[in-house]
């Protein structure tokens, strides 16, 4: 069996509690025999910052372009407050997806049944809820330049970020979204706003023309991305594929993930291109949610998301289809089982910590071996 080369970068915060959980279920599938990976790891985010002066180092860098795929926990919290910006713990990981090159970022939403009363909204609205933001993420204003405060000389401060975007990035965005409407509902919302900005218009226009030459088989609707957010919330269950740009998919993935009982459910992949001779394309998988300062080093963290995320790693990057399905539904069978972390308890369940999460998973997939 092919071993692989996977690195872990348990990061700040609740990263590394809810890290420990899938090293679990690494340590499962390993003697299993259902899957052979050579674990490393390192730091990244404040974690990295206090070892080293820097938000990842060169040695976690070189780690990550030699790996074959990554499991990222989370970056940041108020420890980090005020440090320089240019070495803020958001900056490794922003350093990751851009020089890595993973423009194509998965966000799926998916409801649970166990979960629908978890929900902010009605169980008949998000009960079977299954929609996959796909999210552009080495482009727009989190990387255009100029991005800087300056003095005035009146006294004022003048900040500038800026939004940019060329055709190739959004062709490409446009057709792994519209490759991925095909394996599932084949429907496809672009969202942007044309109305006030040139991107939106450049947007909208090359997500038509893709469609138009090459994915006229997929149903493609433009929606102005404040009005997709409302719908969201409306009903979320209209959506199958929402692609849209770097800013607006950070907001409307958080808005998605909630629908779905709490951040703590979400697991997201950040893929680059396949490679023309080897077929292989850079990955990092991570959770949806961030860092969680506030309940960090507490073990009641839920880490369903990063448990979700390797099991999307084991699916993309590995090939390991048999194996991912047995660790979505060893989580799907904890939460009907009863088992549920603070953030999604509910009367008459049974509430278990980080690591008993992690058991419950682990006894489940023996269950099912
Ligand atoms: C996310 C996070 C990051 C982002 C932060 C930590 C830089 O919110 O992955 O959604 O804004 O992309
Ligand atoms: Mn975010």
């Amino acid at each position: 069996m092919a071993t692989h080369k996977l690195l872990l970068l348990p990061g700040d915060g609740i990263g590394s509690e809810v890290m420990a959980e899938v090293k679990k279920v690494i340590g499962w599938l390993d003697a299993q025999g259902l899957a052979s990976f050579a674990i490393e790891e390192d730091l990244v985010g404040g974690a990295a910052y206090d070892s080293c002066g820097q938000p990842i180092s060169e040695e976690a860098m070189a780690k990550a372009f030699a790996a074959d795929a990554i499991l990222l926990g989370a970056v940041g919290g108020p420890k980090w407050a005020n440090v320089h910006y240019e070495v803020r713990p958001e900056a490794g990981l922003l350093r990751l997806r851009k020089d890595l090159q993973l423009f194509a970022n998965l966000r799926p939403a998916m409801c649970y049944p166990a979960l629908a009363d978890a929900s902010s909204l009605k169980r008949d609205l998000v009960e079977g809820l299954d929609v996959l933001i796909v999210r552009e993420l080495t482009g727009g204003v989190y990387f255009g330049e100029p991005k800087t405060i300056t003095d005035l000389s009146d006294g004022q401060k003048r900040a500038i970020d800026t939004q940019v975007y060329e055709s190739y990035e959004i062709e490409r965005i446009a057709r792994v979204a519209f490759e991925l409407a095909r394996t599932r509902k084949n429907r496809v919302v672009s969202t942007e706003k044309h109305n006030v900005m040139k991107t939106g218009v450049l947007w909208k226009q090359v997500v038509s023309e893709v469609h138009g030459s090459d994915y006229n088989d997929v149903t493609l609707e433009h929606q102005l991305a404040d009005s997709c957010g409302m719908q969201l919330v409306r009903a979320p269950k209209q959506f199958d594929v929402i692609v849209t740009d770097n800013l607006f998919g950070d907001i409307l993935s958080d808005v998605a993930a909630m629908l779905t009982g709490s951040l703590g459910m979400l697991p997201s992949a950040s893929l680059g291109a396949v490679e023309e001779i080897s077929g292989k394309r850079r990955a990092l998988y991570e959770p949806v949610h961030g860092a969680a300062p506030d309940i960090a080093g507490q073990g009641v963290a839920n880490p369903i998301a990063m448990i979700g995320s390797l099991a999307m790693a084991l699916r993309y990057s590995f090939g390991l289809i048999e194996a991912a399905d047995r660790v979505e539904a060893a989580i799907a069978g904890v939460l009907a089982d009863g088992y549920r972390t603070g953030d999604i308890w509910s009367e008459g369940m049974t509430r278990v910590g980080t690591a008993g999460m992690g058991d419950a998973v682990i006894a489940e997939l023996a269950k099912a071996a």
